[in-house]
């Protein structure tokens, strides 16, 4: 079969694609990111692992530097859910951009990054997920693409239709939220002896950028937002080897340690709210399994 190059009028399969002239084109010419090759990786000392800390996770002094290999979160809203402090936007991102900072610190080289975020509100619409690539983008992460959540399967899509029927002023009803996802240092992790747990099939689909599965009920759970496991599943089957270490930086309820748990991974959390951190380790103790 023939390779592919960029073409004026794009290629439609991509198989041994020569993308060199794309990557040399000057659109990528002032783009700032950190690319750094190896660097030595660190333990995590036993005691800290497979742990929630109740604590801020804008500092995370429990990891060294260069210790964990996938941090994947749903950071708090700031939509004044129970757990939300009434932060102003500034206030709000400062937050969420120290905690990113810490977590650049921590990642191995190579580490990956998942940010599940909707944005939100109406009048006017706040587009976090804009921020938020911002900030990574600042941090030197490198972006890897971002992942569309598509909610629609689940039974409570808002009904708040602003002008029905009528083009006064339709309002969109968001049934989907994000998932962004960067690297630190280098896009590739090397497997060498590394196990990967992912199937074909679940790879195939799994790479497409539209994901579909139900939310999850708040209530069941017992947290004002967790989302559903199939969530971290995904994610850590796609973006890490089993017995890596997986950290959730805003755990609530525990999802995340749940998933990694069925994985075969190790994970950390952290939680300010000592009554989510009670419900997550009372999940993780009477966890029976998943998948
Ligand atoms: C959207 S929820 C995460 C829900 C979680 N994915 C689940 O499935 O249960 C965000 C969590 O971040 C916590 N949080 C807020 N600020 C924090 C901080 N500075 N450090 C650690 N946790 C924080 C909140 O208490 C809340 O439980």
């Amino acid at each position: 079969m023939k390779n592919s190059a960029t073409s004026s009028f794009g290629v439609s399969a991509r198989i041994g694609h020569d993308s060199s002239k794309f990557y040399n084109s000057k659109l990528y010419e002032n783009l700032y990111f950190d690319i750094k090759k190896g660097g030595k990786e660190n333990p995590i000392l036993e005691k800290n692992l497979n742990k929630i800390f109740c604590k801020s996770s804008e500092n995370m002094s429990e990891l060294p530097d260069n210790s964990v290999h996938l941090m994947l979160t749903s950071p708090p809203y700031n939509v004044s859910k129970d757990y939300d402090e009434n932060l102003t936007l500034d206030e709000y991102l400062k937050l969420l951009k120290s905690v990113f900072k810490e977590t650049k610190r921590v990642l191995v080289n190579g580490g990956r990054v998942c940010i599940n975020i909707a944005n939100i509100g109406r009048k006017p619409y706040i587009p976090l997920t804009m921020y938020v690539n911002q900030i990574m983008i600042e941090l030197g992460f490198l972006m890897r693409g971002e992942i569309i959540w598509d909610k629609s399967a689940s039974s409570g899509v808002s009904l708040a239709w602003g002008s029905f029927k009528s083009a006064s002023n339709p309002v969109l009803r968001d049934t989907h939220e994000y998932i962004l996802v960067f690297s630190k240092g280098d896009f590739k992790r090397e497997k060498r002896d590394k196990l990967d747990s992912i199937n074909k099939e679940n790879f195939m689909e799994w790479s497409k950028s539209i994901w579909r599965f139900g939310a999850v009920s708040a209530k069941k759970v017992g947290h004002p937002a967790p989302f559903p496991i199939e969530l971290p599943r995904r994610l850590i089957e796609f973006y890490s080897f089993e017995n890596d270490i997986v950290l959730d930086p805003f755990i609530g309820s525990g999802t995340t340690a749940l998933a990694a748990i069925d994985l075969k991974r190790n994970f950390v959390g952290y939680e300010i709210n000592d009554e989510y951190v009670k419900l997550a380790n009372s999940k993780i103790k009477n966890h029976k399994g998943l998948f």
